[in-house]
């Protein structure tokens, strides 16, 4: 199909100074390629931003948007402490180094030994629901130690709203839970905790969610809880990826964290008389810190042409690799100079499965088998949500000062099947002599001795 499209395509020769072709003949396609630079540029920017105007800001990395340890290590090092929401999440942070009062203990779901871990630690917990404060009361009480909690609180923010994690706020929840904190002698309250969502681009929702905090601080405060030690206001800042559903990349502004600061900070700073101390700030970002410094490097694998002349262009990685290409129009950038036409064409996975589109209508020059494609913002929600799924994963590789460093090895085989067991009587090739299928409870046409069939 022979659908020039205006728009010219992206060439990336090089990452960082590193030609993309040796990072493919080092490590092999797909990869994924991070920078460390950018990486770090990302965190200074938004320490910078934030503690200009406000201090006192804590920065939380949030593990689950990418907990490869090389990336977790860069900002660390950059100061950043850590926002976890699993048990695993927990002893990867520890294991790192991380101090327990650098933990920021959230999620719907924690096993009493990670709550028992995380008491011990002393990581500041957000409570999710009334099951866990009683587990927290209990384990409390055990421990002989009154524990401070922090209390995760859901509003009405947007639509539809994010109101399945933590204490509703309009319908008295949360309230209710400060009071069963204070009425505890085992528990204190030193913090509230709401995460609105992700990739919001509009400040003012950050606005309310201190609005409707500091109010309920002021409640709290004056029935004697508290003080409030922490707002702590979650991630959702935008990355320079394109949420599907907008025309064109940067319909959607992306605020940047100049604004994110200047609406966050100077709403905070308008409303500490109203509080009895001087809150920390906690900010839990992952997608804006890790998306953009990641890239997906694919080579083309086939080029169709599919029913009704539309060009399909197959790579070696899909949405096993990148699942955020259910709700993204990631930026695809080629490895080498063109000249010809531009086309568009669906970039397709590798997968046996229909769904496998990385991309629909993506402008691009004409490739061919062995082109290298580079799919951009690939560092969010992708390599922690990766699957084993028909491929092994790929692996992991760190740009840094112009060298290349392996993070995470790609995966073999016997990776793939570490876990698995395989009854003896299952081992050899046959069945056992003198075990016949009926006798195993299935009889020959496949109805079971129980009546149920298959
Ligand atoms: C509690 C919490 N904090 C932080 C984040 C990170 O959000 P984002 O990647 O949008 O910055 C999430 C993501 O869903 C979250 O659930």
């Amino acid at each position: 199909m022979d659908d020039h499209y205006a728009r010219p395509v992206n060439v990336e020769p090089a990452i960082e100074g590193v030609p993309v072709q040796s990072i493919r003949a080092r490590f092999g396609s797909p990869v994924y390629v991070v920078s460390e630079a950018a990486l770090r540029r990302n965190y200074r920017a938004m320490a910078g931003a934030f503690r200009s105007r406000y201090p006192d800001t804590v920065i939380a990395y949030s593990y689950k948007t990418n907990y490869v340890p090389g990336i977790l290590r860069v900002f660390h090092q950059e100061g950043a402490h850590a926002e976890v929401v699993s048990q695993f999440e927990l002893e990867l942070a520890r294991s790192l180094g991380t101090p327990g009062e650098h933990i920021v203990f959230n999620g719907p779901h924690k096993p009493i030994d990670a709550l028992k871990a995380a008491i011990a630690l002393g990581a500041r917990i957000n409570v999710d629901s009334l099951e866990e404060l009683s587990d927290l009361q209990e384990l409390a009480r055990a421990a002989g130690r009154r524990v401070k909690v922090g209390i995760r609180v859901n509003m009405r923010l947007n639509d539809p709203p994010w109101d399945r994690f933590g204490f509703n706020l309009e319908a008295g929840q949360a309230l209710d839970a400060c009071r069963r904190i204070r009425a505890s002698s085992h528990l204190s309250l030193a913090g509230f905790h709401c995460h609105a969502g992700t990739f919001l681009t509009q400040v003012d929702i950050y606005e309310r969610v201190i609005a409707g905090l500091v109010t309920l601080a002021k409640t709290v405060e004056a029935n004697g809880c508290g003080p409030i030690e922490y707002f702590d206001l979650g991630g959702g800042y935008a990355s320079g990826n394109t949420p599907l559903g907008q025309l064109l990349p940067g319909d959607l502004t992306n605020p940047g964290y100049e604004q994110y600061a200047e609406a966050i900070c100077e709403t905070l700073k308008a409303n500490l008389r109203d509080l009895r101390r001087r809150p920390t700030l906690i900010l839990e970002p992952g997608r804006s810190l890790v998306d953009d410094p990641v890239s997906l490097l694919v080579s083309v694998v086939s080029v169709k042409t599919m029913l009704g002349g539309r060009k399909g262009v197959v790579v070696d990685g899909g949405v096993n690799l990148l699942s955020t290409a259910y709700y993204f129009r990631h930026g695809i950038n080629v490895a080498e100079e063109y000249d010809g036409p531009v086309e568009t064409a669906d970039l397709l996975g590798p997968l046996c499965m229909q769904v496998d589109v990385l991309g629909r209508d993506v402008p691009l020059p004409r490739v061919q088998r062995g082109a290298i494609l580079l799919v951009k913002h690939a560092g969010a929600y992708t390599i922690s949500n990766s699957m084993q799924f028909i491929h092994a994963r790929p692996p992991v590789v760190m740009v840094s000062d112009g060298r290349l460093h392996l993070l995470r090895r790609g995966e073999r085989t016997e990776d793939l099947t570490r876990l698995d067991e395989i009854p003896v009587h299952l081992r050899s090739a046959r069945p056992p002599s003198g075990r016949s299928a009926s006798r195993n409870g299935v009889s020959r046409n496949g109805a079971s001795r129980n009546g149920h069939g298959r």
